[in-house]
């Protein structure tokens, strides 16, 4: 099929690159004349495993433009998938996608189905087809369909080709048809359900997830402080099929591009309609203070991070990722540079990134031992491999002092033992070995 994606961020990038890999003839729209240059040389302006090799190997079905009329005119079905930011007071931010809309009805020619893939609010796909309807150029007939996507970073490409359900809200079974042949080669659940739903399943779906890995951190730093194991009442609660055994890692919080987002404007969506969601209120709150918990238990160690010398392992939100939206380090190392601090920092793919925010301060480092020597204190923030597969005994030779804070649990307390580190980890006993 002939198929137009406006947007090439993750989920624009992501659904245009996979589509083609599905047989389908794509142009992908960004506003970025040197990002569209870029993809069309088969680079991704964006670190994701696999898909560079997948746009090597569909170019001749893939191709990305700043023309948005041409690549809407005459598309059988158009991808919505720019972004929705946060507004400040919690809203979503539609203008990106209201815009998309009037681009898309005043430049086709054909009667087309638009498929919204952004995370939207409730509601949003109704007014997105009325603003169409309302602004076309030509005497065509448009459905709109809510489609939105699971993917998560890192794990993006597997996540689109391999996707544990596919979910299509329509309001007529025209609409319904279509989107069963853009799906056609894909073997997993088809959810077909009405618009408002659709929108809804996706809200609620990163929601839960989020309250998920709040609870786990709540019931962490309870086992913290009546000397229980988070870790082995995890694996506990996980065999029981009903609670399933992911997501329950406990940590400094959850970052990224959707579950701070999306559970702060599903939260304001209820309050407009004067509903208190409770539960998700109390998964932000949480979450706003688990970022800080390795602050916290700093002040067992010194009394302020004045003057010392801090490492930090880890800046981006989770490992196979080089964003740094909402990541625990942007409130971290600001907080650690306001109290005086001297940082070292290091992160195998998001230097570049935090650098943009952070140029001067920050001492950027090329390696793990670089960056833990002659320091007082070190903060893990990200679960990298390179991190996780370290010895132990580096800790302990190279730091001035070797007390490491580990916000993502990444090493076994026996390990920690036979070291000579204080070792403090999130729901773990202490290890104090000195
Ligand atoms: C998430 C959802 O997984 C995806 O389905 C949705 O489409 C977009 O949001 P993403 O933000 O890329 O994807 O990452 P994810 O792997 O879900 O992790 C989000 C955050 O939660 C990370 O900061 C991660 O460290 C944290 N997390 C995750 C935990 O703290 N504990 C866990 O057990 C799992």
């Amino acid at each position: 099929m002939k198929i137009a994606v406006a947007g090439t961020g993750y989920v624009g990038l992501v659904t245009g690159v996979c589509m083609a890999d599905r047989g389908h003839f794509v142009t992908c729209v960004d506003i970025n004349e040197q990002k569209v240059a870029t993809m069309n040389a088969g680079k991704s302006p964006i670190f994701e495993p696999g898909i560079e090799e997948l746009m090597v190997r569909n170019m001749d079905r893939l191709h990305f433009t700043t023309e948005y009329n041409t690549a809407y005119k005459d598309a059988e079905v158009i991808f919505i998938g720019v972004g929705t930011p946060e507004k400040k007071d919690g809203s979503a931010n539609l203008s990106y996608v209201y815009e998309v809309a009037v681009q898309i009805a005043q430049s086709i020619e054909r009667s087309c189905v638009v498929v919204v893939k952004s995370t939207v609010p409730i509601g949003t796909n109704d007014k997105i087809e009325q603003l169409i309807r309302s602004n076309l150029k030509n005497d065509v007939t448009v459905h709109v369909v809510s489609n939105p996507e699971f993917l998560a970073q890192g794990s993006a490409v597997k996540d689109t080709l391999h996707a544990s359900r596919i979910v299509i809200g329509v309001e007529d079974s025209y609409a319904a048809e279509v989107l069963r042949e853009v799906y056609k080669s894909y073997e997993c659940p088809l959810v077909i359900t009405n618009r408002k739903s659709a929108e809804m399943i996706k809200y609620a779906s990163n929601d839960f997830l989020a309250l998920k890995i709040s609870f786990i951190n709540e019931i962490a730093n309870l086992c913290e402080v009546i000397g229980a194991n988070i870790e082995d009442v995890a694996i506990g609660m996980g065999y029981d099929s009903r609670i399933g055994n992911k997501f329950l890692n406990a940590g400094i919080g959850y970052g990224g591009s959707c579950f701070p987002k999306d559970t702060k404007a599903l939260h304001w969506l209820a309050s407009f309609h004067d509903y208190e969601l409770k539960t998700v209120k109390a998964a932000i709150d949480v979450n706003e203070n688990q970022k800080l918990k390795l602050i916290k238990k700093s002040r067992k160690y010194f009394d302020s991070l004045k003057g010392l010398d801090i490492a930090v392992l880890g800046l981006t939100f989770k490992p196979g990722t080089d964003d740094l939206r909402e990541a625990p380090t942007l409130v971290n190392i600001p907080f650690m540079l306001e109290e005086g601090a001297n940082v070292k920092a290091w992160d195998p793919v998001g230097v570049d990134n935090f650098k943009k925010l952070y140029p001067v301060g920050v001492n950027y480092c090329d390696s793990i031992f670089e960056t833990l020597r002659d320091t007082d204190i070190c903060f893990i923030f990200t679960e990298w491999d390179d991190v996780k597969k370290l010895n132990l005994t580096y800790y302990s030779d190279l730091m001035r002092t070797p007390i490491v804070l580990d916000g993502r649990n990444c090493y076994e307390l026996q390990k920690a033992r036979e070291t000579r580190i204080i070792y403090d980890s999130i729901g773990r006993e202490v290890i104090y070995n000195m």
